[in-house]
Formats: C-alpha cells, sequence, structure tokens
C-alpha cells in the first residue's frame, strides 16, 4: 500500500514541479476562496449581531447600515469569485500543460525506440495510451489544487474543535482518521483492478483500430460478425472490469461518506458527558458541531484525490513503459560525408532473425560498387525485404556489420543514415497531405527538384490530372489514389532526396511494365548519383541492373550478371520463369 500511494506522491510530484507557477496560481485562488468562506462566516456572524438584532430589537432605521453591509457582502462574493476563476484557470493550465507534456513526449520517444520494440506494440493500445493515459496520468491536478486549499480549512477546523475541548478534538481527529485510512484502504485495494481496467481500454483499442484500419477486408470478406464477436469480447470484458471497479468504488465511498455523520453523533454523545461535567458550555458543543459539518466536505475532496492519484499512477506507468524504455537506436558521432556520388555497400557475416523468430538472414557477404545497379532476386519469403531493410538501418544486424563506403552504419550520427541512404518498401505509405507535402515530408526542396523527382518516378503526368495538382490532398494512406500511383509518389519521395544509396523493395510492383521499364531506365540514365538496389521479379528490370544477387532461404547463393545466373542457377531461371508465365 504504501509504495502505490509513495510512487503517486513521487508523481504528482513531479507533475507539480514541472509547472509550479501554475500549481502555485492554482493554490492561491483556493486558498482566496477557502478564506472567502471563513470571512463571510465571520461578517455574516457581525451583521446578524450589529445590524439585524438591534433593527429587529431596537426598531432602529436600517437604512444607512444596510447599504454598507450589502457592499461589505457583495465584495467578499466578487472576491470568492475572483479566487474561483483563479483557481480554475491555474488548475486547468496545469493539468493540460502536463497532458500535452506527456503526448509530445510519448511521440517524441516512440521515434527513437528501435524497431525490435515497436514490433512488439500494438498501434491501438499506443494510441490508448498516448490519449486515455495521458489524461488519466494528469486529471488529479484538476482537485488537486482545491484539495490543498481546503486542507487549510480542514487543519483551521481541528485546530478549533481541539481548543473548544481536548475530547472533542480526539473524537474529531479520529472520525478525521478513520476517513482517510478508508479512502487510502481503497484506494490501494482497487489499484490493481484499475490499472487492468487501462491495459483493457489499450485492448479496445487495439481491436478498434485493426478493425477499422482494415475496415475494406473486413467488407470484402464479409468478416463483419467476426470482428463484431472479437469486439464485443473485448469491450464485454472492460464493461466487466469497470463495473468491478466502480461497485468496489462506490461501496468504499458510501462508507467514507458516513463517517462523518458518525463522528457528529460522536460529538453530540461526548459533548453531553463534557456538558455535564462541566468542562464545556452548550454552546461551545454547537460550534463545535458546526466545524465539524464544515469538514465533511474537506475530507471527501481528499480522498477523491488520493484515489486520482492512484488512477494517475496507473496510468504513469503505462506511460513510462514507453517514455522510459530504453530500447532506443545507439548511434555513433559520424556525419554523413555529404558526396554527391554513389556509395558502396558491403556486409560481412550478417546473420539476422526478427525478435523472438527463427534466423531469417544466415551470414550473408555482399559488396556493392558505387554507383552500381544491383537487382536482388530471391522466392518469397526468401529474406530480401529483410536484407534490404538492414541496409537502411531500419534493424541491426545480430551478428556482422553492414557497411557504407566502409563505415559501419551503427557509427553513423542520428539521421545520418536516412540522409545516405532511403528505402522505397513494397508497401508504400502515403500522409492526409498533399502530394507535394507527401513528396517533401517536412524538408525544403524547390519546385524544380520536386517537379524533377515527379518525373523521374513517372508521377507527373497523373498527378497534373488531379483536381489541384501537386496541391491535392490524398486521402488518408493515399485512400484517393490507385496502388500504382500511391507507389510513383513513394518513390518520388525517395528520388527527391538525392540518396547515395537508393532501395526499391518491389516498389513498382503496382506499375505496369512499361511505365517500370521507363522508371528504372530513367533512373540509371539521370544524373542521379545513386547506387541503386532493387528488389525485383520481372525480367524487364532486373536485365536493367549491372549485376543480380540470388538469395534464397535466408542465403545469397550467388551473384553475377543476369546472363550468368540464368546460365548456371536453376533457381534464377525458375523465379524468372513463373514470372514471365505471370
Ligand atoms: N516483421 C517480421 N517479424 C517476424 N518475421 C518476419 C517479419 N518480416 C518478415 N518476417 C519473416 O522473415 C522471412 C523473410 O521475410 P521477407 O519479408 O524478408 O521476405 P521476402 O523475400 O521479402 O519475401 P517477398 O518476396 O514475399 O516480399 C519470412 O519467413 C517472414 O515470415
Ligand atoms: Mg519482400
Amino acid at each position: 500500500m504504501g509504495t502505490v500511494l509513495r510512487q503517486g506522491g513521487a508523481h504528482v510530484g513531479r507533475l507539480i514541479r514541472a509547472h509550479p507557477i501554475a500549481f502555485t496560481i492554482a493554490v492561491f485562488g483556493s486558498t482566496m476562496f477557502v478564506s472567502a468562506i471563513a470571512i463571510a462566516a465571520v461578517v455574516i456572524g457581525n451583521i446578524t449581531d450589529d445590524v439585524i438584532i438591534p433593527v429587529l430589537d431596537g426598531g432602529e432605521p436600517y437604512a444607512d447600515l444596510l447599504r454598507p453591509a450589502v457592499l461589505l457582502i457583495a465584495g467578499i462574493a466578487l472576491y470568492k469569485a475572483v479566487g474561483i476563476i483563479i483557481r480554475r484557470v491555474g488548475a486547468s493550465w496545469l493539468q493540460i500543460r502536463s497532458q500535452m507534456d506527456f503526448v509530445s513526449r510519448l511521440i517524441h520517444h516512440q521515434y527513437k525506440l528501435s524497431m525490435p520494440w515497436h514490433h512488439g506494440e500494438d498501434t491501438g493500445d499506443l494510441l490508448a495510451i498516448t490519449d486515455n493515459d495521458a489524461g488519466q496520468a494528469t486529471f488529479v491536478l484538476g482537485p488537486l489544487p482545491y484539495a490543498t486549499g481546503v486542507s487549510l480549512l480542514l487543519i483551521g477546523a481541528l485546530v478549533l474543535v481541539t481548543s473548544i475541548d481536548v475530547w472533542l478534538g480526539l473524537v474529531a481527529l479520529i472520525s478525521f482518521g478513520l476517513v482517510v485510512t478508508t479512502d487510502v484502504g481503497s484506494a490501494w485495494f482497487i489499484f490493481g483492478g484499475f490499472e487492468k481496467l487501462q491495459r483493457m481500454v489499450g485492448d479496445v483499442s487495439a481491436v478498434a483500430h485493426e478493425s477499422f484500419d482494415g475496415a475494406l477486408t473486413v467488407k470484402a470478406i464479409g468478416a463483419e460478425d467476426l470482428e463484431v464477436e472479437r469486439f464485443s469480447r473485448v469491450s464485454n470484458a472492460l464493461r466487466d472490469q469497470r463495473t468491478w471497479v466502480s461497485v468496489r468504488a462506490e461501496s468504499f465511498r458510501t462508507v467514507s461518506e458516513i463517517i462523518p455523520t458518525l463522528g457528529l453523533i460522536a460529538v453530540i454523545v461526548v459533548g453531553g458527558y463534557r456538558i455535564e461535567a462541566g468542562a464545556i458550555t452548550p454552546g461551545e458543543v454547537v460550534t463545535a458541531l458546526y466545524l465539524m459539518s464544515l469538514l465533511s466536505f474537506p475530507i471527501r475532496l481528499i480522498g477523491f484525490v488520493t484515489w486520482e492519484t492512484t488512477f494517475a499512477l496507473a496510468s504513469w506507468r503505462r506511460i513510462a513503459r514507453i517514455v522510459e524504455a530504453d530500447d532506443l537506436i545507439h548511434h555513433g558521432e559520424m556525419d554523413p560525408s555529404g558526396q554527391a556520388t554513389g556509395t558502396e555497400v558491403s556486409g560481412e557475416n550478417v546473420t539476422f532473425s526478427y525478435p523472438g523468430g527463427v534466423p531469417v538472414l544466415s551470414d550473408l557477404g555482399f559488396h556493392i560498387q558505387p554507383g552500381e545497379t544491383v537487382a536482388v532476386v530471391g522466392p518469397t519469403a526468401s529474406g530480401k525485404s529483410t536484407m534490404v531493410s538492414l541496409l537502411a538501418r531500419l534493424w541491426d544486424p545480430d551478428h556482422g556489420t553492414i557497411q557504407l563506403d566502409g563505415r559501419d552504419l551503427r557509427d553513423f550520427a542520428e539521421r545520418g543514415v536516412s540522409s545516405e541512404v532511403t528505402i522505397v518498401p513494397q508497401e508504400s505509405f502515403l500522409f492526409n497531405l498533399s502530394v507535394r507535402e507527401n513528396i517533401t515530408l517536412g524538408q525544403h526542396f524547390s519546385e524544380e527538384e520536386v517537379r524533377a523527382a515527379a518525373d523521374l518516378a513517372q508521377a507527373t503526368p497523373f498527378v497534373l490530372e488531379l483536381p489541384q495538382g501537386f496541391d491535392t490532398v490524398v486521402g488518408e494512406q493515399g485512400a484517393t489514389l490507385s496502388g500504382g500511383q500511391a507507389q510513383r509518389i513513394a518513390l518520388a519521395r525517395s528520388i527527391v532526396r538525392k540518396p547515395r544509396l537508393l532501395i526499391l523493395d518491389d516498389a513498382t510492383s503496382a506499375i505496369d511494365p512499361s511505365v517500370e521499364t521507363a522508371i528504372l531506365t530513367g533512373l540509371r540514365d539521370a544524373e542521379l548519383p545513386s547506387t541503386v538496389v532493387l528488389v525485383a521479379y520481372r525480367q524487364a528490370s532486373i536485365t536493367l541492373a549491372d549485376r543480380v544477387i540470388l538469395v534464397d532461404d535466408g542465403r545469397i547463393i550467388a551473384t553475377g550478371t543476369h546472363a550468368h545466373l540464368l546460365a548456371t542457377q536453376p533457381v534464377y531461371s525458375d523465379i524468372l520463369t513463373a514470372y514471365a508465365n505471370v
């Protein structure tokens, strides 16, 4: 129990330390509000004694007295309202800024994490953490300044009751202690269930994300029932868990709300004995009862904040799993050479397996000359995409090294490799941005550069026919484009960066052979100083390469010219024949 509260407190403390000014402003507003309540109690008492009673008793004219009294009450109301506004503005600022901090830390850190880390994560769950947990981890900051302010009221009331009578003070303290114990105990008891609940929110989000993403497949296959069933399963489990948490939470809350009432009864009973003993007057017992009734609200608020603190901790643990993950991509110090020539690429003893999987690449060795165009050919699932993704350092080899111009990819500084190497993946991904923005993707390129890249990718003719040409927004994942059009924009995105190594992983598969040949010929003839590695199947594309690397079952089984492999490698001719017959 201590651990949960200690860690929860530490989490809240960190949030406050990040924005001390907002917290101070909110607490200041809260103190104004609380002091307004106390001042109002005193002022109304005085007005009763000095204005109302003399008027009632003596029939004195009240017109002169009324105005200052009304002005005083209005002044206090205004002071209280200003206090409320300051508290709310400060608390909202604190909460929203903290939530924004989490969201931006989550997004930034995720990009620094390596592929093995991403490999084990569900997109939907990551979304739930970035949205739901980032909120839940900070909600406690909303009521916290208020609770801090009313705690002062609580302490003041306890001191006053004790100053009236020590025994009554003891009753107040015990009743307060019991409420706090119940709240803390229940928060601890429910914590595990709440952690599970947040995980389940992630599960529902993961299934929902996958379902929406795969809507086309679901509809095309008529798999709606399966998806509804899958979704029902996780959402029913979430509902049951929410019920579990709510039933327990409400039961404990009822108990902790009854305790102050029992405390009042105890004050009456103990007060009665104390009056009999002649220690205090009935008026003093009434004052103590009034103060105790004032306590019941702050006590509830403190319970509420205790709960929210543990809920915040549960969400923070999910956030921490990401922002404190140290599965980072480690970069070296070396800057890219920046030369305007194709790079030399080599691999030595490269072995690789995906996390938890069997080896996919075994002991690869290869050497690609600067400016050379090399085709990687092999049967499906032989490891071609894996091999080329290692060249772009999307993954690191388990053993062996991959080098650009004799320099290990791991020694490059951050973004060093991506400034020398670009890869057009097998499945192109377009953002819901304009064609131009999809090509430039946040970097500055001149209009001529964008045009030249689009020309080389054979994209310009169809782009110009789009309603707003290069400014046409392409929809989520390029929904408004055909597969071949999307591939050409993805290709232009790589070409415009003038990489020293351009990797095309079957990047022209959805483009008809004549356009594909035009693209590859264009790349060869352009003054683009790239080394090109292309994963290809069609003979027309392969013959444009200077050399072929033949891969089978994660090994390089031969390298050489197309004619040489055709003559010596039956596997090679089988693959080409199979594609020629399609
Ligand atoms: N992300 C991944 N996690 C686990 N295993 C993977 C992953 N990607 C690929 N594999 C496995 O690695 C092997 C090689 O896959 P890879 O995608 O490199 O083949 P490929 O030669 O490009 O095939 P294709 O011609 O179908 O594109 C396959 O057995 C595949 O199941
Ligand atoms: Mg592949």
